[in-house]
């Protein structure tokens, strides 16, 4: 799908398969629930998440067996997220990776549930798995990121900021910075922890800058990508007055910011011996049409 070394696809293909083994195996007391769960879960999505805490765990020269449960978890999470942000009460979206969303199949309770249970079933994977101070210290970098001060408070400044007359660059920042780098850079942070902090500063670097210009050209592609690629409802950013970047510096502004942050994904990792995959990554993220 994604060059980013040929990684990426041999990654998302291991991911897959222990995704696909966890369900199969897992048994859940209440059918109605698991299947609103799963439904998301397993309606594809580029994995970007799980494929780059295992690809910088691999690099860093973790076991991908330790590592598999901390990738699971964070997409377990981001699913959430998305089953949530299409809630009426929310973005109001009837389609998501190419399907009707949750909500519009198993009604927007259990939709809500499903995300609840999803983000709840993320810890336990998590805290099973805890069982040194490298693990811990991965487990309380997810917890963060997605928490209050992060991914949650950045979907809060999103809806705080939706049809507002004035647009500051600054909301903008903490919504970017918020709502999606938090959970971009977290799984960059989580491999180095889970292999004794290595180069855990230049990934986390990293990783704000790829979160910002991810949601950079999330905005983009919503003003001007294609629906059988992208798998969501477009032109819903404008519709709904959401501050976006697009709102605040213009399409081509926005292209324009999207070629510096791949230079400052590029050079935050100008230190680290093996970024083979890194730099394609970034190349691949910032020239995505899905
Ligand atoms: C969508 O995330 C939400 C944003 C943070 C922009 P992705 O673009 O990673 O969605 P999937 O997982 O591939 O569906
Ligand atoms: C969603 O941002 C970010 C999270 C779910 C945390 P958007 O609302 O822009 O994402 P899409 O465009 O619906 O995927
Ligand atoms: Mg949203
Ligand atoms: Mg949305
Ligand atoms: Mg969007």
């Amino acid at each position: 799908m994604l060059k980013a070394d040929r990684r990426y696809d041999e990654l998302l293909r291991r991911f897959e398969s222990g995704l696909k083994e966890y369900i199969e195996n897992f048994s859940p007391s209440r059918k109605s629930l698991f299947d609103a769960m799963t439904y998301s879960l397993n309606a594809g999505g580029k994995r970007v998440r799980p494929v780059l805490l295992l690809a910088v765990n691999e690099m860093l020269g973790g076991s991908f067996e330790n590592a598999f449960p901390f990738a699971l978890c964070i997409e377990m999470i981001h699913t959430y997220s998305l089953i949530h942000d299409d809630l009426p009460a929310m973005d109001n979206d009837d389609f998501r990776r190419g399907k009707p969303s949750n909500h519009k199949i198993f009604g927007e309770a259990m939709a809500i549930l499903a995300g609840d249970g999803l983000l709840n079933l993320a810890f336990e994977v998590c805290l099973d798995r805890v069982s040194d101070a490298n693990t811990l210290r991965a487990a309380k970098i997810l917890a963060r990121a997605a928490g209050v001060n992060g991914m949650i408070a950045g979907q809060a400044a999103d809806l705080d900021c939706e049809g507002k007359a004035v647009a500051k660059e600054e909301d903008l920042q903490f919504i970017y910075e918020n709502k999606t780098a938090q959970l971009i850079s977290a799984p960059l942070k989580m491999a180095s922890a889970l292999n004794g902090g290595k180069y855990f500063d230049e990934l986390s670097e990293y990783g704000n800058r790829m979160g910002y210009m991810f949601q950079l050209v999330d905005d983009i592609l919503d003003v001007e990508g294609e629906f059988s690629s992208m798998g969501k409802t477009l032109g819903k950013d404008e519709k709904e007055n959401k501050l976006t970047g697009v709102k605040i510096y213009g399409l081509d502004g926005a292209k324009e910011r999207v070629k510096k942050l791949y230079e400052a994904c590029i050079s935050a990792i100008s230190s680290l011996p093996d970024r083979a995959f890194l730099v394609s990554f970034a190349e691949d993220m910032a020239n995505r049409a899905k």
